[in-house]
């Protein structure tokens, strides 16, 4: 009796191969592109030993609950475990897998995609160009601001914020100083970044890119008091997680010009409603959560997770799993 696993998508080509290829396991599959109903995944877990998921969902008590002590491994296809509630988790005894280190790359070009496009305002002058609002070269319209002789503020440094500095250092950056928990002495040395508090992050900061993992400590943290000691040639990136930010303070910000712009690959909720304000400023950059999104990466973390998966239900080390300590 091979060991049951439930796959809650269509997922790249890499890592359905590694998991039909193994001959280890019984493999069932919500086979769509849109997310399984919650329903449906209450459902299909009832029984399984592995469960392969994505951050659309939420694994809560209620999942496990309806899974039920048969339940060994989740692997998650994403960097971010934040979707998934780690007390219930490591109660059960239950080991996680995700894919640090193989999105790292994809997720700091489109970061720095994501800074150029905000602070040169390519998205509001292709609309121009395409509109008509392209009278003549003049020289004060459409001016942003640039990268050389600027100070980067990261918020969280760890291998993405450091991928990060390393392609924005070729752009002449002067300064790099960031904020994290703890100060991360041996990689900031590397990159010649300076620790500071949240608020003199704030204040020194041209661009400030968060890249920190959605935690208890960083929920909610770019908030007003941050924006407010924000400069107002300052330049908001986000592409962790939407709920670090205080979405209704960003907000503000940017309406009263407190900070000239915010780029964000992430939102509250995912996706962000049409209709929402935010969508409605032409200092406002919005993409829908795509950082990691080349065919190579997300390949590379299909069958990372697919081995993850593998491994634990062996009860082998997995390549990369959350430590549950
Ligand atoms: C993407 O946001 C991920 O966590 O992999
Ligand atoms: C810009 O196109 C310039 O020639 O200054």
């Amino acid at each position: 009796q091979l060991p049951k696993i439930y796959v809650t998508r269509r997922i790249p080509p890499d890592g359905i191969k590694i998991l039909q290829q193994s001959g280890s396991c019984e493999i069932e599959q919500w086979d769509s592109d849109d997310p399984v109903p919650r329903s449906e995944l209450l459902k299909k877990v009832a029984g399984i030993q592995g469960l392969y998921c994505l951050l659309t969902e939420k694994i809560d008590k209620e999942v496990l609950d309806a899974a039920g002590p048969s339940l060994k491994v989740i692997s998650t296809m994403s960097v971010g475990y934040d979707h998934l509630s780690l007390d219930d988790i490591k109660k059960r005894g239950i080991r996680v897998g995700f894919t640090p280190d193989v999105l790292t790359e994809a997720v700091a070009e489109l970061t720095v995609a994501l800074l150029l496009a905000t602070s040169r305002r390519l998205i509001e002058a292709v609309d121009e160009a395409r509109s008509g609002g392209w009278g003549t070269w003049k020289p004060l319209w459409m001016c942003g601001s640039g990268i050389t002789g600027s100070t980067v503020g990261i918020l969280g440094l760890g291998r993405i914020g450091e991928a990060i500095i390393n392609r924005l250092k070729p752009f002449g950056v002067k300064k790099i100083l960031y904020n994290d928990i703890a100060p991360r002495h041996e990689l900031a040395a590397k990159i010649s970044a300076e620790f500071v508090s949240l608020l003199e992050l704030a204040r020194q900061s041209d661009f400030l890119l968060v890249c920190c993992a959605l935690t208890p400590d960083t929920h909610g943290v770019c908030n007003k008091q941050l924006f407010s000691n924000m400069k107002s040639n300052a330049i908001f990136i986000n592409t962790s997680r939407g709920a670090v930010v205080n979405q209704e303070d960003l907000y503000q910000a940017l309406v009263s010009k407190q900070i000239a712009a915010a780029g964000l690959d992430v939102t509250v909720p995912e996706p962000l409603p049409i209709n929402h304000p935010l969508f409605k400023l032409k200092n406002c950059v919005i993409l829908p959560h795509i950082a990691s999104a080349t065919v190579e990466t997300r390949n590379a973390m299909a069958a990372l997770a697919a081995n993850n998966l593998l491994a634990g239900l062996k009860g082998d080390a997995m390549p990369k799993e959350v430590p549950l300590s």
